[in-house]
């Protein structure tokens, strides 16, 4: 099995996929973001200062989110692939990935940028809803993506939440900061010739079969 990168604009469906993709796949889902989210619940100054920067908007330091990041690769159900939702963000970690694959004699696999206009984005980020149980993702603003019961999740029947970054004001910054130190990535992965686009402005089950065309056409995910 090979792995897969996702590289998107904030709420371009990239947990939304991930889910998907999983279950149809059986491929690990690491998320940096639920990783950090994670870390802020211990009461530690590390947990504190990385809700700080969560909330504003900005990247969490590389060492923190990539000292997380390695011990969940650890996991055994990593073993048989994984999707990375999040990570890489900035061309410092990009390398730094590249060195680990070389270490450990793997190839990256498939980037998957997923193409977001940011009005679409932003009306994304202030109606999501999502599960912390089973981590199912909903939108009370998109008529497509409301769970059945209001404030339901469909799937396990437990209450859903909005995160605390889920604002207009730290949308802003974590658009800029996409663009700034995200975006560059498109044309690394371009240039080791791994990169495929999807557009995500289409509703969610279309974007995802556009995403198996992809795997598909790989062929590497016949067992
Ligand atoms: P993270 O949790 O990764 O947030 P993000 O990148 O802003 O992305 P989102 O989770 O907001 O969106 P998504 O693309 O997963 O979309 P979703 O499927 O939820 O990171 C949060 C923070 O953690 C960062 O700001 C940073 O501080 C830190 N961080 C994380 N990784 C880091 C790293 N590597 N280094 C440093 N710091 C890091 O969908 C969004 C909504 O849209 C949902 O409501 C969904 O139902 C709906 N939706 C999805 N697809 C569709 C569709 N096709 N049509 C209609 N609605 C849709």
């Amino acid at each position: 099995m090979e792995n897969i990168i996702f590289i998107a604009p904030p709420a371009a469906g990239k947990g939304t996929q991930s889910v998907k993709i999983k279950d149809a796949y059986h491929l690990a889902h690491i998320s940096t973001g639920d990783l950090l989210r994670a870390a802020t619940k211990e009461n530690t100054p590390e947990g504190l200062l990385i809700r700080n920067l969560m909330e504003s908007g900005g990247l969490v330091s590389d060492e923190i989110t990539e000292g997380l990041l390695l011990k969940r690769l650890a996991e055994q159900d990593c073993d048989n692939g994984y999707i990375l939702d999040g990570f890489p963000r900035n061309i410092k970690q990009a390398h730094d990935y590249q060195e680990l694959l070389k270490k450990l004699n793997k190839d990256v696999g498939v980037v998957i940028y997923l193409a977001l206009d940011k009005e679409i984005a932003r009306k994304r980020i202030v109606g999501r809803e999502s599960c912390a149980n089973c981590g199912a993702m909903y939108n009370n603003m998109i008529d497509t993506m409301k769970p059945k019961v209001a404030g339901i999740c469909d799937k396990c029947g437990n209450p859903l939440s909005k995160r605390s970054d889920d604002n207009d004001a730290t949308f802003e910054h974590r658009y800029d900061t996409y663009l700034k130190e995200t975006e560059p990535l498109l044309e690394f992965y371009k240039q080791l010739g791994v990169l495929e686009t999807v557009d995500s402005n289409q509703d969610a089950d279309k974007v995802f079969s556009d995403i198996v065309k992809i795997l598909d056409r790989r062929k590497k995910w016949l067992i």
